[in-house]
């Protein structure tokens, strides 16, 4: 009886915290959109590597919650994402280079990528 108190509290500690850490699409959206109005304002390759970093995380977590308008185009809306990892991995690899005004120059045409996933999926 004790034990299985135990696991049941143990269950719902996990699942608690699963539901804490599980971000929505609105929140990811919110911290990718955050994350890009700060890429222009990069000082150096290396400050705009690592907020490309953390902003392709934020797409990848984006891309596992398909919105409602999505739901009869998946493949659609992974390929729009997926256009979108491949702008930042390019600006990320410019980046890495210490080309940044190039790196920011890919980082604007991401503005394209971004309203054609909003016309059809938002
Ligand atoms: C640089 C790229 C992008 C930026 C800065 C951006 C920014 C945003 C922002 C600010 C929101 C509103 C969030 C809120 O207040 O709740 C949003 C929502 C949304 N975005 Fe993006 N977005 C980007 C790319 C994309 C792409 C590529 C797609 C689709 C493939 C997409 C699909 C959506 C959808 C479906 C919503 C509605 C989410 C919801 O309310 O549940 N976004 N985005």
């Amino acid at each position: 009886m004790r034990k299985s108190l135990l696991s049941l509290l143990a269950i719902a500690v996990l699942s608690t915290s699963a539901v804490a850490t599980a971000a929505t699409l609105g929140g990811d959206m919110k911290d990718i959109a955050g994350i890009y109005k700060s890429l222009d304002k990069a000082e150096s390759g290396d400050e705009m590597s690592k907020m490309l970093t953390d902003m392709r995380a934020k797409v990848e977590d984006a891309k596992t919650h398909t919105p409602e308008k999505a739901q009869q185009d998946v493949a659609g809306y992974h390929a729009q994402m997926d256009k979108l990892i491949g702008q930042i991995d390019s600006a990320k690899t410019l980046a890495d280079a210490g080309k940044l005004k190039d790196a920011k120059k890919v980082a604007k045409e991401m503005a394209t990528t971004r309203n054609e996933g909003h016309s059809k999926y938002k």
